[in-house]
C-alpha cells in the first residue's frame, strides 16, 4: 500500500474530532490555521471558539475594532498574526468583495499567509492538490523515507516540498493533508514515537535503521 493510502487510513481511524473539522469554509479554516502555526491544537482550540463566536463571518471580522481582536488574541502571543488577521479580512472585505480567495495563488496574497497557510487552506477547503509541510510533515517524511538533510537549510526546504508534493493523495488531498500532520502530533511524535504500535512501522526507513531518534535532522545556524 503506498504511504499516502496508509496514512488516510490511520487519519480516518484515529482523527480527533476538532470544531474546524466540521467545516470546509475558508474563512474558518484559516482562522484555524492561523492560530495552530504557532500554538498547539489542546491550547488553540478555546481561541478558534471564542473568535468564531465574536466574529462569525469575514464581514464581522473586518468591521471589528482593531482592540477587540487583540483583547481576544491576548495570552496565544505572536500578536502580529491577529493584526494581519484583522488586516486580510478587511482587504477580502474591501477588495475582494467579501469572497475568500479560492487557489493557492489568490491566497497567497492575504496577509500573513504564507505558502504553509495557502497550502493548508487551498487543500482543506478546494481539495486543490498543494503539499502542506509544517513541523509534523518533516519529521514524518525524514523518518519514514530516512532523509538526514537539514530540514532548515536552503537545500532541505527545497527537498521536502518536492517529495511531499510526490508521495501525497492528490484525489483526496483534503484528508491526506491534514492526515499527515495528525499523524505526526499524535504517533509520530517528536519525543516518544509509539513506533511498536504504528501501522506503518513494518515500512519505516528510520524505524528499520534504527534512526527514529536521530531524525529530522536540523542544523545549528
Ligand atoms: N496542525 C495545523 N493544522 C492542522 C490540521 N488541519 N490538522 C492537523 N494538525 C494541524
Amino acid at each position: 500500500m503506498p504511504f499516502s493510502q496508509k496514512i488516510l487510513r490511520w487519519y480516518h481511524e484515529n482523527k480527533r474530532t476538532l470544531p474546524w473539522r466540521k467545516t470546509k469554509n475558508p474563512y474558518n479554516i484559516w482562522l484555524s490555521e492561523i492560530i495552530l502555526q504557532q500554538t498547539r491544537v489542546v491550547q488553540g482550540t478555546p481561541y478558534y471558539l471564542k473568535l468564531v463566536e465574536n466574529f462569525p463571518t469575514v464581514h464581522d471580522l473586518a468591521k471589528a475594532p482593531e482592540e477587540k481582536v487583540l483583547k481576544l488574541w491576548q495570552g496565544l502571543g505572536y500578536y502580529s498574526r491577529a493584526r494581519n488577521l484583522h488586516a486580510a479580512a478587511k482587504m477580502i472585505v474591501n477588495e475582494y468583495d467579501g469572497r475568500f480567495p479560492r487557489t493557492y495563488n489568490e491566497l497567497l496574497k492575504l496577509k500573513g499567509v504564507g505558502d504553509y497557510t495557502a497550502s493548508a487552506i487551498a487543500s482543506i477547503c478546494f481539495n486543490e492538490p498543494e503539499p502542506v509541510v509544517d513541523g509534523n510533515v518533516y519529521r514524518v517524511l525524514a523518518r519514514y523515507y530516512g532523509v538526514d538533510i537539514p530540514i532548515n537549510s536552503t537545500e532541505g526546504i527545497k527537498y521536502f516540498k518536492k517529495l511531499a508534493r510526490k508521495v501525497m493523495n492528490k484525489e483526496n488531498v483534503r484528508d491526506y493533508n491534514q492526515g499527515i500532520m495528525e499523524f505526526g502530533a499524535i504517533q509520530c511524535a517528536p519525543k516518544k514515537p509509539y513506533c511498536l504500535l504504528c501501522p506503518l512501522n513494518d515500512s519505516c526507513t528510520a524505524l528499520q535503521r534504527n534512526k527514529v531518534g536521530d531524525l529530522p535532522v536540523k542544523m545549528n545556524k
